[in-house]
């Protein structure tokens, strides 16, 4: 191993964050709403909008799929990404999140091109279904059903489609071998690195952000 796979150094951080991603006044906004109304300070990054909204556009997507929508930060960058009258169906489970998103899309003008499915995801994609093949389906939401997100990524993505998943080292966790009983999202989340990396279904990688941003194509 002749050269790192991360890099730390945050002065080259504040370089390509100033220079591609300084968080414009949408994205801003989105935060502070979201903190005024008392949600969680557990959206993505301005760097990963970015790099949701290149891979979105990379792949020509037109009907995208998000789980774990929050206020809607992550899934303003899938919009911005996918051209003309792309939609995005976007799943959550809780409806305060889901408010806060909803206008969130509407003051971004997004709103005929957001839909907002409310409640547990695995259930709630199942109202989906008969629309596939999707062109990129965003995972960032309860780690415990990585693996299960994933199937149903697999079987309803088309070939060359992208499912990206956030929060891929587990927050740190997967630098440790598994104990011998490992927890839910433990297990969820090698259960889904083994299939992106191992099935023959993807051609998968993850970009050591900081959080790790796995990205797969389907075969
Ligand atoms: C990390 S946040 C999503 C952040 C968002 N993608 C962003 O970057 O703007 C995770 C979200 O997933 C939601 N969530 C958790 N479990 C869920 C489930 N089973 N189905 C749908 N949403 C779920 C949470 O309520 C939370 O809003």
């Amino acid at each position: 191993m002749n050269k790192s796979f991360g890099n730390d150094d945050a002065r080259l951080e504040r370089f390509v964050a100033g220079l591609y991603t300084p968080e414009d006044e949408l994205l801003r906004d989105i935060r502070e709403r979201s903190a005024a109304a008392g949600l969680p300070d557990i959206q993505i990054a301005a760097l990963d909008a970015r790099h949701l909204e290149v891979l979105a556009r990379a792949c020509g997507a037109r009907r995208a799929v998000e789980i774990g929508t929050l206020g809607g930060y992550s899934g303003v960058a899938i919009l911005r990404g996918m051209r003309g009258e792309g939609v995005l169906d976007t799943f959550e489970l809780e409806p305060a999140h889901a408010r806060l998103a909803e206008e969130t899309f509407r003051k971004a003008g997004f709103a005929g091109r957001a839909r907002i499915h409310v409640g547990p995801a695995l259930e709630r994609l199942r109202a989906i279904e008969t629309e596939a093949p999707f062109d990129l389906c965003f995972i960032d939401a309860d780690k415990e059903s990585y693996d299960s997100y994933l199937d149903w990524a697999t079987g309803h993505l088309r070939p060359g489609g992208l499912v990206i998943g956030d929060n891929a080292f587990l927050f740190g966790e997967l630098a440790e071998p598994p104990g011998p009983h490992p927890d839910a999202a433990m297990r969820a989340m090698r259960a889904f690195h083994e299939r992106l990396a191992g099935s023959g279904e993807w051609i998968a990688t993850v970009l050591p952000t900081g959080e790790g941003l796995a990205v797969g194509v389907r075969v």
